[in-house]
């Protein structure tokens, strides 16, 4: 696996499989990986001639008081992962290059940056779109792939390709989660093992409020509530938000209608996490 740490070897690298024709992926990540990243890897990895990973913890999607100063890092770790599974190469770009001091451009999507994380965190979608842009500009994939759990990410990314015209193939894959349904995160690693047993009720709550939809409740604010409920019934849980909302475009909705998505975002302790399910009357997309 080749290492990469400057945008001109990065560039370079991607004109060569360019110019031998070969179709690349591309896994934007912040390290510290787990299964759900390297479940985006194996796919690139089967869809594609070529993959990169990149990893860098992108300091303008977090806003003060927020979790970039110790946001966890395994460098060495996620290398050894990375190489076993075959990946060609892994771009870790150095802060200071990829977002100089001076830098004074910056991506917004509007409208449906406005709701669920977007309203908490201010700064977020803006330093993941200009981060993105950038790493899809440096390595010119034909691919990039991104996890449902963070689906109002990949919704705005993948608007982003379309407003700016941009021919990479957009794929979102769908939460991998522990046994007891917890989603896969790196800030899992923040929790102690009471926090975890806490967060054990953001999937529950979900599950909750799709059994609710599934048995003919079409009003959002019962299964709103129903949901509030169960993660209030945990100790050291604040909720951030918690919305039935259109999957696309994040707008909240009043009665419910095919498909839905539930989302939330809860505080345990110190550790903000989010989670999110995708309702269907006929079929469910989480699992059932
Ligand atoms: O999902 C993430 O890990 C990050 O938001 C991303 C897409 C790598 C951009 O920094």
């Amino acid at each position: 696996m080749q290492e990469i740490s400057t945008i001109q070897q990065m560039k370079d690298w991607s004109r060569q499989s360019r110019n031998n024709e070969q179709r690349l992926g591309l896994v934007p990540t912040m390290g510290f990986l787990h299964e759900g990243h390297l479940n985006l890897v194996r796919h690139s990895l089967a869809q594609c001639d070529r993959t990169v990973v990149s990893i860098f913890v992108n300091p303008i999607q977090f806003g003060p008081g927020e979790d970039l100063a110790r946001y966890p890092i395994d460098l060495e770790r996620d290398k050894k992962l990375l190489a076993d599974l075959g990946v060609d190469a892994v771009f870790i770009p150095k802060k200071d290059e990829l977002v100089p001091p001076d830098m004074n451009t910056f991506v917004q999507v509007e409208n449906l940056t406005e709701h669920l994380c977007g309203h908490s965190r201010p700064e977020f979608f803006r330093g993941v779109t200009t981060i993105v842009l950038k790493l899809f500009h440096i390595v010119q994939p034909d691919v990039a792939i991104f996890g449902e759990k963070d689906r109002q990410q990949l919704e705005v990314v993948r608007k982003m390709i379309e407003d700016l015209n941009l021919d990479i193939q957009i794929v979102g894959l769908p939460t991998i989660r522990e046994s007891d349904g917890v989603a896969l995160s790196s800030r899992n690693s923040y929790l102690s093992p009471e926090e975890r047993e806490s967060a054990r009720s953001i999937v529950q709550a979900l599950e909750s409020g799709k059994s609710l939809i599934l048995n003919g409740e079409t009003s959002a604010e019962i299964v709103k509530n129903q949901m509030r409920s169960v993660i209030a019934s945990r100790t050291g849980t604040r909720i951030d938000y918690i919305s039935v909302c259109d999957p696309r475009r994040f707008g909240e909705i009043q009665r419910i209608e095919n498909p839905v998505m539930l989302a939330m975002a809860v505080h345990i302790g110190n550790t903000r996490l989010i989670d999110n399910y995708l309702v269907e009357k006929n079929s469910c997309k989480e699992p059932c």
